[in-house]
């Protein structure tokens, strides 16, 4: 797609840009945005990736292992190790889906993480993410948050988070810039 897939950021000041909440000014100005291979209006996006995600939901892990032949597992191996996780992290998974990049925080330095909260537009995908935490017996689920929302507008308050990650999530959001300013 050209876009970096996996991003993390780490920060121990993770401030909402008050400028963008002010003025508004980091809008695209476009009215139309990609889909697929589809060029779309820009206030249909978000239904349409809503209803995807929706319906494949409890097949989306089986689906990732068929279409990537299980490659998709290295890239998040790579991308949670590479990760620079601080002590005590509190760490914030962003458009976390079915949670195998939290699961995968969680394995790599269980002691090191104080909690980490997957954070998702469709609850679909979070309720399939929390039916897995349960099943996985190595995973501490206290630690663990879902929270539904929109990666473009965080519900959070200022310095809330030490890592933000986001892997094969800002191509399905509308407004890529709004998400990004939500980091910084
Ligand atoms: C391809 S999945 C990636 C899931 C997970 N990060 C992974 O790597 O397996 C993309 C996820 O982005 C979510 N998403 C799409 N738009 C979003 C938005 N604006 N805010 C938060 N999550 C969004 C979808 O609901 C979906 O769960």
């Amino acid at each position: 797609m050209g876009r970096t897939p996996l991003l993390h950021v780490v920060r121990r000041t993770f401030t909402t840009p008050s400028n963008y909440v002010k003025t508004g000014n980091l809008t695209s100005s476009a009215t139309t945005t990609h889909f697929g291979f589809e060029n779309i209006a820009e206030d249909e996006k978000q239904s349409k990736v809503h209803t995807v995600f929706a319906n494949v939901a409890d097949k989306y892990d089986l689906l990732n292992d068929a279409m990537s032949v299980g490659v998709h597992r290295l890239w998040k191996n790579y991308f949670v190790n590479s990760a620079p996780l601080l002590p005590n992290s509190r760490c914030l998974d962003v458009a976390g889906g079915t949670g195998d990049i939290a699961f995968r925080l969680m394995e790599r330095d269980p002691n090191g993480i104080r909690d980490i909260t997957v954070f998702d537009i469709n609850q679909t995908m979070l309720d399939v993410g929390m039916n897995r935490a349960k099943e996985e017996k190595s995973l501490n689920l206290n630690k663990l948050k879902w929270i539904c929302g929109n990666a473009e507008a965080l519900p959070f308050e200022d310095n809330s988070f030490d890592l933000y990650t986001i892997a094969f999530g800002i191509r399905n959001c509308t407004h890529i810039d709004k998400v990004c300013v939500m980091f910084f």
